[in-house]
Formats: C-alpha cells, structure tokens, sequence
C-alpha cells in the first residue's frame, strides 16, 4: 500500500500543478494580449482548487500523514510544522484569489494586475511547498512510518474522488478539464485524464 499511497499523492499533486499552471498561463495570456479574459474559466479553476486541494488534499496530509509522522518521528516535527503553516496560508491566499478575480470582473482599477499577482504568489508558495514534501518529507514517512499507517493513509487518499479528474467529473468540469488541458504542454499534464480524456 505504500507505494500507491505515495502515487496517490503525487498524481494530486501533478494535477493541481496542471491546474495552476494553467491559469497562471491564461492570465499571462490576457496580460500579453493573446488571451481572452474568460471569467468563466477563471471561476471554474479557483472553484477546482478551492473544492479538490484546499478541501481534501491537504486536510488528507494533515490528518493522516502529518499526524502519523509526527507520532512515529520526533525529528520530523519542524517540517511538518513548516507544511502545516503552508497549508494555512495556501487557503487564506485562496481566499485573496477570490477577491481579486472578482474585483477584475467587477471592473476594478488594477484589477488584472492584483488577480495576476495573487495567481503567481500562489502557484510559486504551492510549487515550493510540493516540492518540499515530495523531496523531504515523503522520504522520511518512507523512513519511519509502518505498514499499517500506509494502510490508513493510503485508504484516506483512494477516498478522494477529484471533480474534474475523477470519474464522477461534472458536465462543466469536464468542458475545463479539456481547456486546461489544451493550455498547458503535454509533459506538463497529469498522467490521468490525458490530452484525450473527455
Ligand atoms: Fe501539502
């Protein structure tokens, strides 16, 4: 179990990369003047960070396994402190995220500048983050956790059923699965829900 646990976490974490790698393009684009400001598009990507990452992904982390590693290894506890504070902050800049798109489509002053900004603080905190518990902190559960907590984590995240990756995809989610996918280039996408999954 723990090798698929591990490949769970991983695929999430490629698919929100593909994600907010995505929309920090189309911004770039409506910035750069090849891109249509498709506010459409714009909601229906926060709502997916907002509803798959910030709901299950990373309480998923939290609860399983932050809490077994910090039971099982006294040493991991700064970084897993560091990650949880990461957490925290991923979700109040979601919320920042929000409000900027909506004082762009309101019309605001600077509002494309604001919501662009608040895009790239938040892909760069996630990207750093991803990267520090792929490369620190996973290695250390590898460490130190037994195969019954691999069990308990890898039965928490098979739980997950991702909104628009996942089977039970929504009609709307779907359709940006599709353009998020013709967004970015084809190395960058996740290994499910390939350029032609529909
Ligand atoms: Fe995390």
């Amino acid at each position: 179990m723990r090798e698929t646990a591990i490949a769970v976490i991983k695929e999430e974490h490629q698919t929100l990369s593909t994600v907010v790698e995505a929309l920090r393009r189309l911004v770039r684009g409506v910035h750069e003047g090849w891109a249509e400001a498709d506010f459409r598009l714009f909601s229906a990507m926060l709502c997916y960070i907002d509803t798959f990452p910030e709901r299950y992904h990373h309480p998923k982390e939290d609860e399983y396994l932050f809490r077994l590693l910090r039971a099982r290894a006294a040493g991991a506890s700064a970084l897993i402190d560091e990650l949880q504070a990461e957490h925290a902050q991923s979700a109040r800049m979601m919320a920042t995220l929000a409000t900027c798109l909506v004082h762009y489509q309101g019309g605001s002053a600077g509002g494309l500048a604001e919501f662009s900004a608040a895009v790239n603080s938040y892909a760069e905190l996630l990207s750093a983050h991803m990267r520090k518990e792929e490369l620190q902190l996973i290695p250390l559960a590898e460490e130190h956790l037994t195969p019954a907590d691999w069990q308990t984590i890898g039965a928490a995240f098979q739980a997950n059923d991702d909104p628009v990756f996942g089977d039970s995809a929504t009609h709307e989610f779907r359709r940006m699965r599709q353009r998020i996918l013709n967004l970015v280039p084809r190395k960058m996408r996740m290994r499910h829900g390939g350029a032609d999954a529909q």
